[in-house]
């Protein structure tokens, strides 16, 4: 398994977290940090700071990202934004169905997919998030999971736009609780996910695309996480609002 064949990416997923003003100051702590990295780094800010992160990160190699987009290009869908709107104000990446959006707001791998098709349609690269309960785990069907979850959410999506898709591997008794999957549970997952890839688009594609591991990441065990065969970056939450925890992962992502 050759990791070179792919891009390793960093994504802050600031979750709703930080105002404007707050989201251009720690940009601006974050900038300087990073400004070496050999990965690709992203925030995926609140929408009201998007603006403002798309103002700061101009001219940087840092790219913005949002946490979500409706399916459809307009329309009475009060309190949702669609693709378009992002993809105007200068958003290159966006999060699809965090474990968040599917728990507590109604998400499901049908709507996912809708999402992941408007995100598509609009230009946007995609970090399709999925991963498995406790209970789940614990079932000994994380790998089916994983697998259904992929295949639904990318249902439609052609071998081109394939290449506008990042998934991020998110077991979600490990989000925000400081457990962390092990580095060979991560790359476990990563693996079956990436053999769905396969069978449904070949080897070329499976090899090709950047699968990345999340569920409190941090400075101190990212190295460990990214070293594995198939993991290819982190969806970093809690670590990501401190620039310099933020940096250091980016660190563990360059080496
Ligand atoms: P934490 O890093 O805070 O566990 O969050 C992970 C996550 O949900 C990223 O999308």
């Amino acid at each position: 398994m050759n990791k070179s064949l792919r891009k390793t990416v960093i994504a802050g997923n600031w979750k709703m977290n930080k105002t404007p003003s707050q989201t251009t100051e720690l940009i601006n702590e974050i900038k300087p940090l990073v400004s070496n990295a050999d990965c690709d780094v992203v925030v995926c800010v609140p929408f009201t700071g998007l603006q403002a992160a798309i103002e700061a990160t101009r001219g940087s190699n840092i790219s913005v990202g949002a946490q979500n987009c409706h399916w459809e290009k307009s329309g009475a869908f009060t309190g949702e934004i669609s693709a378009e709107m992002l993809k105007e104000v200068g958003v290159k990446y966006v999060i699809i169905g965090h474990s968040e959006r599917r728990t507590y707001f109604g998400d499901t791998d049908v709507t996912v997919a809708k999402r992941t098709r408007a995100a598509l349609d609009a230009g946007l690269t995609v970090i399709l998030c999925v991963g498995e309960y406790l209970e789940q785990r614990e079932q000994g069907i994380t790998n089916e999971l994983v697998a259904i979850q992929t295949k639904i959410a990318l249902q439609g999506v052609t071998q081109e736009e394939l290449k506008r898709i990042i998934i991020a591997y998110e077991p979600v008794w490990a989000i925000g609780t400081g457990r962390t999957a092990t580095a060979r549970q991560a790359d476990e997952a990563c693996s079956a996910i990436r053999s769905t890839i396969e069978s449904l688009y070949g080897k070329a594609a499976a090899d090709g695309i950047t699968i990345q591991y999340g569920g409190s990441m941090n400075a101190a065990n990212a190295a460990e996480l990214l070293a594995m065969p198939n993991v290819d970056g982190g969806l970093i939450g809690g670590a990501s609002l401190k620039a310099r925890d933020f940096a250091a992962i980016v660190d563990a992502a360059s080496k």
